[in-house]
């Protein structure tokens, strides 16, 4: 079984409407899936049902993580498993530094691993990693000592989601949209960091509504997202077939009121 297995996945709003009607998935380590689908087609509610956000209930199938249900796990549990999500919209944590929220969540992983016994880093690996991870990614190290988002602009947020991941270094990364909202120069600094990280510890899904990242991040497969469902898979040519026609051959409805 692959390291994240989605087995026919539906997931609700928190009112009872169904966003995501069936989708079956897996990745694993060494692989960059894409998943690509028009605005509003499930793919941010799909994201949070993975990491447990209590808002989006599974309602039908089953998630599996190395071999794990997780289905019923809290997003911190399925977090210290190895899950990571980096929000399209992440949020402001006003009065947490980016230090001291790092430093948390890597104790919080450790511990968990450790049997639930204490088992925090030492300040000076951490600072020596930390400072080596920001320089790599390009962060500004004025930012460590902010509040986290608070105040940051779109591509400074986005550069500390991928510092997350590449501090936490979990196996199987979702990235919701990473890529809007960025120049050029920070593109290709959030895919560097996904391709180094890529490999035989961490798996990736992409999520994108449009094709930009993966001119940068190669994926192995392409998974085209409609509606709540996945409605054609492939390799990367999918991925170059859409930027030229669009999800309009992908939509039922559209296929309908053109024939
Ligand atoms: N918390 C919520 N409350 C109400 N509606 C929601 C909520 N979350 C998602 N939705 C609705 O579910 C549908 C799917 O939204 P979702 O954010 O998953 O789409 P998306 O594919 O990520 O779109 P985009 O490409 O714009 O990011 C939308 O109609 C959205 O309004
Ligand atoms: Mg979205």
């Amino acid at each position: 079984m692959a390291l994240l297995k989605l087995e026919n996945l539906h997931v609700a709003l928190e009112d009872g409407t169904e966003i995501v009607k069936g989708v079956d998935l897996e990745v694993d380590t060494n692989e960059v899936h894409a998943i690509m689908g028009p605005n509003g087609s499930g793919k941010s509610t799909l994201a949070y049902a993975l990491m447990g956000h209590p808002a989006y209930e599974i309602t039908e199938g089953r998630l599996y993580f190395d071999g794990e249900d997780v289905t019923e796990m809290g997003a911190d549990e399925r977090a210290q498993r190895g899950l990571f999500l980096a929000f399209q919209y992440p949020h402001a944590i006003p009065g947490v530094t980016v230090t001291s929220f790092l430093r948390s969540a890597i104790n919080a992983v450790r511990k968990a691993r450790n049997n639930g016994v204490d088992d925090p880093i030492a300040i000076p690996e951490f600072r020596k990693e930390l400072l080596g991870e920001m320089d790599r990614l390009k962060v500004s190290r004025e930012l460590a000592s902010r509040y986290l988002n608070d105040g940051f602009s779109g591509g400074e947020k986005k550069r500390v989601e991928i510092l997350q991941m590449a501090m936490l270094k979990p196996r199987i990364a979702v990235l919701d949209e990473t890529d809007s909202g960025l120049d050029i120069d920070a593109l290709r600094v959030v895919a560097s960091g996904v391709n180094e990280l890529v490999g035989p510890e961490m798996g990736a899904l992409v999520i994108t509504h449009y094709q930009r990242i993966l001119n940068y991040v190669t994926p192995d497969h392409v998974h085209v997202f409609v509606n709540g469902r996945i409605v054609a898979s492939g390799g990367p040519e999918l991925a170059e077939k859409l930027e030229s026609e669009g999800y309009d051959p992908f939509i039922p409805a559209k296929v309908v009121t053109e024939a």
